[in-house]
Formats: C-alpha cells, sequence, structure tokens
C-alpha cells in the first residue's frame, strides 16, 4: 500500500445509518465514493487493507480471479468479528472457497437450479403464499409481517427446494424460526443449528436411500460426502432465507413509505419484474462482501498488495450517482440493470432466480389481497437490524382495516 495515502487517511468501516431513513446506507459511505471510490481502510484487528464503494471499482474487484473469497486470508471488517484471518470454510459453504473446490460445487449445483425445476417451484410458491395470505386474514390485523409471512414464504420454498417431506416442516420451520429470531438466546441458537444439521443429516441419508423430485437427491448421485451434503444444505437454507425473508419484510416497509411508487405496483402488475431489480438495489440487504488480494494488483490507479483484504460496499456502489442518476429515490420505472445486490462474477448468487420469482409473486399478492395495508406503528418504531449481516427489519407490525 502506497505509504502516504495510508498515513494520511485510514477509515473506519461506517456503519451508521442517518436518522430518519431506514433504508439508506450508511452516511459515510457516499462521502467517500465520492472523494476516492477505494480507500485505504483500517480493520479492527489493526490490519491495513481497504474499503471499495464506487459501483465500477467493486464490479471490477469482484470479477478479478486475482482477489479471493477465501474465508482464511481475511480480516474482519466490523468491530467484534474474530481477531486475525477467519477460520477456513466448512464443508459446503462454497462462498468462502476459491477454484477449484468452488467450481466443484458450482458446477454441480449450477445445473440443479434449472428452469423445470424453478417453474415446478413456482406453482408451488402461488400456492404457499395464498397460504399464508389467507392465515393472515383468518388472523386479522394488526400482526408481525416477518413472523406471518416475509419469513414462511422462503422457508417454506427452501423445504420445497431441499425436498423436506410435509411431515417434518413443522420441526424444519421451528428450528428455522428460532435461528432467525434476534430475540433467541446464544443456548436457543446453538440447539436450533444443531437440530437443524442433524436433520439435514438424516434427510441426505433418506435422500440417498429412496430418491425423490429434489435438488438434494439430485444432489446425492454427484460424488459430494454426506459431510459436504450436510455443510450444503445447511448453507443454502442461510443463504436463500434470510435474504429473502429481510427483502420480502424491507421491501413492503420501502414500498409502504413510498405510496406513489406502492400506487404505481398496483396500477401494472407489469412492473413487478422492475420493482424487484429496484427493490434490490435500493435496499442492498446483502450490503457487505469481503475479498482478499492474491498478489499485487493496481485497481483504479492503486496499488492493493498481495495479503490486504478489500471490503466491498454492495450497498454504496448501488446507491453510486455515476450507474443509477437520483440514486436515493426508490424509482420502481427505473432499469436497475447491473444492479449489485446479488453480488457479482464467479460468486454472484446462485439463487437469485428463485429469490426473483418469489418477491415478484409475493408482493403483488400482498398489496392485491390487502389493499389497505398499512404500518400499524409509526415508521420511527419499526425496529431495524442495524448490526446485522443482512439488513432489515426484526418485526415488521401491520394492519389493514
Ligand atoms: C433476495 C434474496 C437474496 C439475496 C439478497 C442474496 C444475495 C447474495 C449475494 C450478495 C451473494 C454473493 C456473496 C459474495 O460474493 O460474497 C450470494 C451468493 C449466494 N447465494 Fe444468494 N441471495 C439471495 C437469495 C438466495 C437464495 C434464495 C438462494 C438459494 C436457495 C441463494 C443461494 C446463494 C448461494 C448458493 C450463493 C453462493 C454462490 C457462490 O459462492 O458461488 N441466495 N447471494
Amino acid at each position: 500500500m502506497d505509504d502516504e495515502l495510508l498515513v494520511q487517511s485510514p477509515v473506519s468501516l461506517p456503519t451508521e445509518r442517518p436518522a430518519g431513513c431506514p433504508f439508506d446506507p450508511p452516511a459515510g459511505l457516499g462521502a467517500l465514493r465520492a472523494e476516492r471510490p477505494l480507500t485505504p481502510m483500517r480493520y479492527p484487528d489493526g490490519h491495513m487493507g481497504w474499503l471499495a464503494t464506487g459501483w465500477s471499482t467493486v464490479r471490477a474487484i469482484l470479477s478479478d480471479p486475482r482477489f479471493s473469497a477465501r474465508y482464511e486470508l481475511m480480516h474482519h471488517p466490523l468491530p467484534g468479528g474474530p481477531e486475525g484471518p477467519l477460520p477456513p470454510a466448512p464443508p459446503g459453504d462454497m462462498t468462502g472457497m476459491d477454484a477449484p473446490e468452488h467450481t466443484r460445487y458450482r458446477r454441480l449445483l449450477a445445473g440443479k437450479f434449472t428452469v423445470r425445476r424453478m417453474d415446478a417451484l413456482t406453482a408451488r410458491l402461488e400456492e404457499i403464499t395464498t397460504g399464508c395470505l389467507d392465515a393472515m386474514e383468518r388472523r386479522g390485523g394488526p400482526l408481525d409481517l416477518v413472523e406471518a409471512f416475509a419469513r414462511p414464504v422462503p422457508a417454506l420454498m427452501i423445504c420445497e427446494l431441499l425436498g423436506v417431506p410435509y411431515a417434518d416442516r413443522e420441526v424444519f420451520q421451528r428450528h428455522t424460526a428460532a435461528l432467525m429470531d434476534q430475540n433467541s438466546s446464544v443456548e436457543e441458537m446453538r440447539a436450533a443449528w444443531t437440530g437443524l444439521q442433524e436433520y439435514i443429516r438424516a434427510l441426505v441419508s433418506a435422500k440417498r436411500a429412496a430418491p425423490t423430485d429434489d435438488l438434494l437427491s439430485d444432489l446425492t448421485t454427484g460424488d459430494l460426502t454426506d459431510d459436504e451434503l450436510t455443510g450444503l444444505g445447511g448453507f443454502l437454507l442461510g443463504a436463500g432465507l434470510d435474504t429473502t425473508a429481510n427483502m420480502l419484510a424491507h421491501g413492503t416497509f420501502a414500498l409502504l413509505s413510498n405510496t406513489d411508487q406502492l400506487a404505481a405496483l398496483r396500477d401494472g402488475p407489469g412492473l413487478a419484474a422492475g420493482a424487484v431489480e429496484e427493490l434490490m438495489r435500493y435496499l442492498t440487504v446483502a450490503h457487505t462482501t469481503v475479498r482478499s488480494a492474491l498478489e499485487d494488483v493496481e485497481v483504479d490507479g492503486l496499488l492493493i498488495r498481495a495479503g490486504e483484504t478489500v471490503t466491498l460496499s454492495l450497498q454504496a456502489a448501488n446507491r453510486d450517482p455515476e450507474r443509477f442518476p437520483g440514486p436515493d429515490a426508490l424509482d420502481l420505472s427505473r432499469r436497475a440493470v447491473g444492479q449489485l445486490g446479488f453480488g457479482h462474477g464467479v460468486h454472484q448468487c446462485l439463487g437469485q432466480q428463485l429469490a426473483r420469482v418469489e418477491m415478484r409473486v409475493a408482493f403483488p399478492a400482498l398489496f392485491a389481497r390487502f389493499p389497505a395495508l398499512r404500518l400499524a406503528v409509526p415508521a420511527e418504531e419499526v425496529p431495524l437490524r442495524h448490526h446485522a449481516n443482512i439488513y432489515g427489519v426484526d418485526r415488521l407490525p401491520v394492519a389493514w382495516d
């Protein structure tokens, strides 16, 4: 790293979001992006690395094979994380691996997220969404939309994807709900995680013995070990559940707070696909990712040395005015092509088509069923997930009378 630059101005990762707009990224990120889209950053463990905030800079780094995704080469960007490099990715956690391990998982999985399977899932998704909306109607408002809708829809979809039998869904959902509940104690979280791992391990054995038409059964025919399959099952659950649940809940909050945009969506259901891309850009719930340089690399005229960690702010990149004019407005008619909410490059989200289908069905169905849907508390009282890896809301109290 250039000594002069380092002495002048290493920053820490800005994390404080501006009061008053629960949808905007931390304020300091915008100023950094305008001045230096790639800037030296001091990590909480003392490591001197970098922070990338500009859209083209973030994109360039994510598509450059000279940057590694291996956890054990990275320093944690946030205070309170582990000191020094992180432990290596466990079996199945493909986001923390490089080629050839990563390529092996990616090849095995890519062919499984087929159009045929996504189409089959869409039909089930419509049933699942209707079932959740019926249950909401029976209960009556006010209720917590996270618990009643935003969490069960993706949880049941993961059950479909993995092939969790109907009889087991209650157990599966109980464990996943405890894992995602911010009020769960450490013991409850640990018990839920162990319960889930045991459940997935047993499911893997069952699928090996008697395969059915689902992703996990397909994967048992490959060369993955039971440990790898169990890890992958848990990883897919984590990757697809918290993310989609927060997009559904926080997206609903954003639409209820931007009534002109909500009206446009209601009047033109054909807008749903574009609306989902714009909500992904505007909210960027998976706000940050990290890479480390495997060799010296020049980016934006600056030298990132081998071994240095780079934090990539997907949320800052998605608000870059050079790519998205007027970036702080939610504008559902915008063509948010190139939004980085699903990442970019070889690790780009594998489940993005599924997530898109879920959102394209769930948002219009929710607002069609409850045309008078509104927040049941003042917007300032909605509890935000300020320091979570996936941003969003813990609860979203809504009513519709
Ligand atoms: C709106 C919902 C979602 C968001 C915002 C999201 C976001 C992301 C992001 C940003 C990455 C890249 C991480 C990185 O480069 O470090 C990623 C990777 C991944 N996502 Fe998603 N995701 C979503 C839904 C899903 C779903 C539904 C699934 C599957 C069931 C899924 C499976 C994966 C997998 C397997 C990877 C790792 C890909 C790899 O490393 O090659 N995601 N996701």
